[in-house]
């Protein structure tokens, strides 16, 4: 048996299109329902940002993850494959009638992806204060908390929405499937025969 650990909502329901797709039957959630057995794996229907914790502890073997929360996290898990799905960016975003001041001593950020903008601001030698939230970022430059958020973009309608603009884009995100470690060895076999399956598909869907 596998254990795979899924981020709730879209990449979950893409995710289990695929494996519908390999195995030719039926892989969904039932209503409310966090776990799904079926075909000798065992899904988990998880919060995005708490998909590595159970990858990291073991508790599933394998998970579908955002880069961006493989970087932030800094974890410590086996990075298997792009799936191509939840394209998005990590954006420095600002109210549209501002410019991002590179040279003031301290730019105040906020975000919920604090590792990430440190890291970049630092790259630039730029001083950054960073404020940590856990949603709803594109508020706080509205309401005078910050002078910048460091958030996702994916389709851009949430900055647009608020009137807010991308001042510079930091990486391109999109979910990965990890491993934890330790299943990737005692499980090597099984693992790497979904990978593999999963591969195949996302090629083919890259393709057509
Ligand atoms: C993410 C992100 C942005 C939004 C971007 O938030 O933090 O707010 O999506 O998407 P868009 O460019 O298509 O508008 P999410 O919906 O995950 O909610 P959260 O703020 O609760 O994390």
């Amino acid at each position: 048996m596998i254990t795979v650990a899924l981020p709730k909502g879209r990449i979950a329901d893409e995710t289990l299109d695929i494996f519908s797709e390999i195995f030719n039957k039926k892989f969904e959630f039932e209503n409310r329902k966090l776990i799904l057995e079926v075909g000798g794996f065992k899904f988990l229907n998880v919060r995005n940002q708490d998909v590595p914790t159970y990858v990291e502890y073991g508790a599933a073997d394998i998970g579908v993850v955002g880069l961006d929360v493989i970087i932030e996290k800094e974890l410590d898990i086996i990075q298997l494959l792009d799936m191509q799905l939840g394209l998005c960016k990590v954006c420095i975003g600002i109210k549209n009638e501002d410019e991002l001041d590179w040279s003031k001593p301290n730019i105040k950020v906020a975000t919920k992806m604090e590792n990430i903008a440190k890291n970049y601001f630092a790259s630039k030698a730029v001083g950054v204060e960073v404020i940590k939230l856990y949603g709803s970022i594109e508020l706080a430059p509205l309401i005078g908390m910050c002078d910048a958020i460091v958030d996702i973009v994916e389709t851009g309608n949430t900055m647009r929405e608020n009137g807010l603009k991308v001042a510079q884009e930091i990486m391109d995100s999109s979910a990965h499937l990890i491993a934890n470690k330790n299943s990737y060895y005692s499980k090597k076999d099984e693992i790497l025969s979904i990978y593999e399956q999963i591969k195949k598909v996302v090629q083919r869907r890259a393709n057509s």
